[in-house]
């Protein structure tokens, strides 16, 4: 048996004869002269049957190897630029492994929930394995970041007894004889982590029972929460915008081929450098009023409004001081104006809208124990996160970070269902 290798690394081996174990991705004929189109997960290479070189059993298999098809196929390799990978086989042998049945995913076009219900084999398709590997180093080098700028790793807990984000989005379940929730965010978690280590950062699944239909919105969605202590907001939005910086950076590095698969434009990427603008709500509203947009102060922007606030500027920015009244129980009012709260969220350039919502935590226990009660909050869940205010309680504030939302941002894609292996959206549970 000749050496087993992935197609990634086929241009070390050319002039020699090697193993690859993939599947059928796609074929065509000339006659005498077979092409197949190989994929193993790392690459796609073409592989090439010639009649007078192969035994007649062999170059027949043309007939039975269907699309999907498993194979074992062994050649010699040659260097051919014009071929995807810049690598060719010569085909000596090939082993089915298992012949696949008629193949419900062709070369046509399908319909968006055809290609759902079938999720499960959609992901062996060249762009949806470009995104899965977009998304991999982005989850890598936000923790790369995070990891050499003296962030610790620390876990949050799924399962928790009362809402972080809100009432109204809560997935519930039974905890034997009491209410559980699945987690909307581990941000109270990181503010009792921050004060144990300084910085610190969750990363993990969280859920939210959005009742939108949206293409942003995920009930199921990943979300990396820094968290640090002794921080103001804009030390806070140097840390973010750096980070994002780093992640576009790499993604630009290592994934020139996976973009061009997705007919990504990589101009506008490379124009993300620090600083990003930041602008105040007040003015977001004024110059939605000037764009002629129907918006008020004291609401919350909808698509349209953070697409319009983008739409000129090439970079990300950060929207700050939100109206106290629509965000979250935790946030900090502006001692200068506690009508708005010392918060900011990041927008993405190109129409993406927030990818990123944090701020500076209110630390003034009175204040908490008001706002707990005026959002309906139940007390009692609540009397540990007190604590943290009654034991050496300092200025903190930390962010949550949408992988999928970025994800769709630097592949473009057109909804957040694709950013992810096996989305749950609101009608979507299966596969
Ligand atoms: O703005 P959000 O709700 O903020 C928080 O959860 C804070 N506790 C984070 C923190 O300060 N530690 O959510 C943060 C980010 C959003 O900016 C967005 O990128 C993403 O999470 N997000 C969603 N992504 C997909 N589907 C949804 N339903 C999302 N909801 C929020
Ligand atoms: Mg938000």
């Amino acid at each position: 048996m000749s050496k087993i290798i992935f197609i990634r690394e086929a241009g070390n081996y050319t002039g020699e004869e090697v193993t690859i174990q993939g599947w059928i991705y796609g074929k065509r004929s000339s006659g005498k002269i077979h092409f197949y189109l190989l994929r193993d997960g790392t690459g796609i290479m073409q592989a090439v049957a010639v009649q007078n070189e192969l035994t007649q059993e062999i170059f027949n298999l043309f007939e039975e190897l269907t699309q999907e098809s498993s194979v074992k196929v062994t050649g010699i390799l040659r260097a051919d630029k014009r071929a995807p990978g810049g690598c060719e086989m010569t085909i000596k042998d090939i082993q089915p492994v298992n012949l696949a049945q008629e193949y419900p995913i062709s070369r046509k076009e399908h319909g968006i929930e055809f290609l759902m219900d079938h999720r499960h084999l959609w992901l062996r398709s060249q762009r949806q394995q470009s995104i899965m590997k977009i998304r991999a180093t982005i989850i890598k080098s936000v923790r790369d970041f995070l990891d050499s700028n003296g962030f610790l790793l620390i876990d949050a807990p799924i399962l928790t007894p009362a809402a972080c984000e809100g009432t109204t989005t809560l997935f519930e379940t039974d905890y034997f004889d009491r209410k559980a929730y699945l987690s909307q965010s581990g941000q109270l978690y990181m503010e009792a982590a921050a004060m144990a280590f300084g910085r610190v950062y969750c990363f993990g699944p969280t859920f939210r029972a959005e009742k939108s239909k949206t293409r942003r919105h995920l009930m199921e969605f990943w979300m990396v929460e820094p968290e640090m202590a002794y921080c103001e907001l804009e030390d806070n939005l140097k840390v973010q915008e750096e980070m994002i910086c780093y992640i576009v950076a790499e993604v630009l590095k290592k994934h020139k081929a996976d973009l061009e698969i997705l007919e990504r434009d990589i101009a506008p990427l490379e124009k993300i450098t620090p600083p990003f603008p930041r602008v105040s709500y007040d003015e977001c509203v004024k110059l939605l009023k000037e764009g002629g947009l129907p918006f008020e102060w004291g609401g919350d922007f909808g698509a349209p409004d953070e697409t319009f606030l983008t739409e000129k500027i090439d970079k990300p920015i950060f929207v700050h001081r939100f109206p106290t009244k629509i965000k979250a129980f935790y946030m900090k009012p502006d001692p200068e104006n506690p009508e708005v709260a010392l918060c900011a969220d990041m927008l993405a350039p190109e129409g993406y809208g927030e990818i990123i919502g944090g701020g500076q935590r209110a630390d003034d226990i009175a204040y908490l124990e008001e706002q707990i009660k005026k959002h309906g909050l139940p007390q009692d869940a609540y009397n540990w996160y007190l604590d943290l205010r009654r034991y050496g309680s300092v200025p903190h504030g930390g962010f949550g970070l949408g992988i999928e939302r970025i994800i769709s941002w630097i592949c473009k894609l057109e909804h957040v269902r694709e950013a992810i292996p096996f989305p749950r959206m609101l009608s979507r549970l299966n596969p």
